[in-house]
C-alpha cells in the first residue's frame, strides 16, 4: 500500500502497540499531506482552542499522542511562553514533530519521549501542571484504562484536557472509567465538550469528538 493511501480506516483498523508502531511509522512522512490537509482535519487547532479557553496561567504542559506536533504548535500560538514536551509511541512521527516551529522560530517542543501509553510512563520529569491530547484515545489506540496512565504525569490539580474519538468514547465506557476515577478521589468530576474534528467542506464533516476537562488530585 502506498503512503498516500495510508487513511482512516487503516488507522482505525489498528489493534496493538506494535500495529500503532507499524502504522506511524509507515505514515509519519506523509501523515500531514494525506490526512491533515487533505481531509481538512481541525482537532488539534481544536484541542489547542479549548486548553487555552479552560486552562488558567500554567508554564510546563505535555501532548500526549503528540504525533507531527500539530497540537503543540497551535498551543504555543495561543500561549507563546509555555515549556512544552511531547510524548508518543514513534519515533518517526516525533521525528516530525521535532520540525516544528513557534512563531518566533524556536522550536515547540524542549523534549520528546518515545513511551507507550497502555503502559505506566516513565517520567524523567517533575509533574506537568497540564496535559492535552487529540486523536490519540481512538479505536485501536488507547482506552479508557490509559486515562490512569496520565494521572501521575500531573502534579497536584494538573489539568487533562483529552479528546476522545465519539464512538470510541461510547462503544469503551469511557463515561464508566471516568466515574470510577472521580469515586475513587483520583479527578474532579470532568465537564465533557464536544468539538468538530473536521473542517466544514471536509468529507468527515459532521464528525465530533468528546474533550475531558478536569483536575488530578493527588
Ligand atoms: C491520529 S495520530 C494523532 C497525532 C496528533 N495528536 C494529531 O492530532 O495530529 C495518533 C497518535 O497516537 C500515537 N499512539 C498510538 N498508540 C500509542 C500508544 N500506545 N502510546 C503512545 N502514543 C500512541 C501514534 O503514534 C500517533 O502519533
Amino acid at each position: 500500500m502506498s503512503d498516500e493511501a495510508l487513511g482512516l480506516d487503516e488507522a482505525y483498523s489498528v489493534q496493538s502497540p506494535d500495529d500503532n508502531r507499524r502504522l506511524y511509522a509507515k505514515w509519519a512522512a506523509t501523515y500531514e499531506s494525506s490526512f491533515v490537509d487533505a481531509k481538512q482535519y481541525r482537532y488539534p487547532k481544536a484541542i489547542a482552542e479549548v486548553f487555552n479557553d479552560e486552562v488558567d496561567a500554567v508554564t510546563r504542559v505535555l501532548d500526549i499522542g503528540t504525533g507531527t506536533g500539530l497540537t503543540g504548535m497551535y498551543v504555543s500560538r495561543l500561549r507563546p511562553g509555555l515549556v512544552i514536551d511531547g510524548m508518543d509511541i514513534s519515533p518517526e512521527m516525533l521525528a516530525q514533530a521535532r520540525l516544528k516551529t513557534r512563531a518566533d522560530a524556536s522550536a515547540v517542543y524542549r523534549e520528546l519521549y518515545v513511551r507507550d501509553l497502555t503502559e505506566s510512563v516513565e517520567n524523567e520529569n517533575k509533574p506537568y501542571e497540564a496535559l492535552f491530547s487529540s486523536g490519540t484515545f481512538t479505536h485501536g489506540h488507547l482506552g479508557p484504562q490509559s486515562l490512569r496512565n496520565l494521572l501521575p504525569l500531573l502534579a497536584n490539580n494538573g489539568w487533562l484536557i483529552v479528546g476522545v474519538n465519539n464512538e470510541h468514547f461510547e462503544a469503551k465506557g469511557f463515561a464508566e472509567e471516568l466515574d470510577l476515577l472521580v469515586a475513587l478521589g483520583a479527578i474532579k468530576t470532568p465537564i465533557i465538550k464536544r468539538i468538530d474534528v473536521y473542517e466544514p467542506g471536509s468529507v468527515h464533516y459532521g464528525d465530533q469528538a468528546r474533550v475531558i476537562i478536569t483536575r488530578v488530585i493527588i
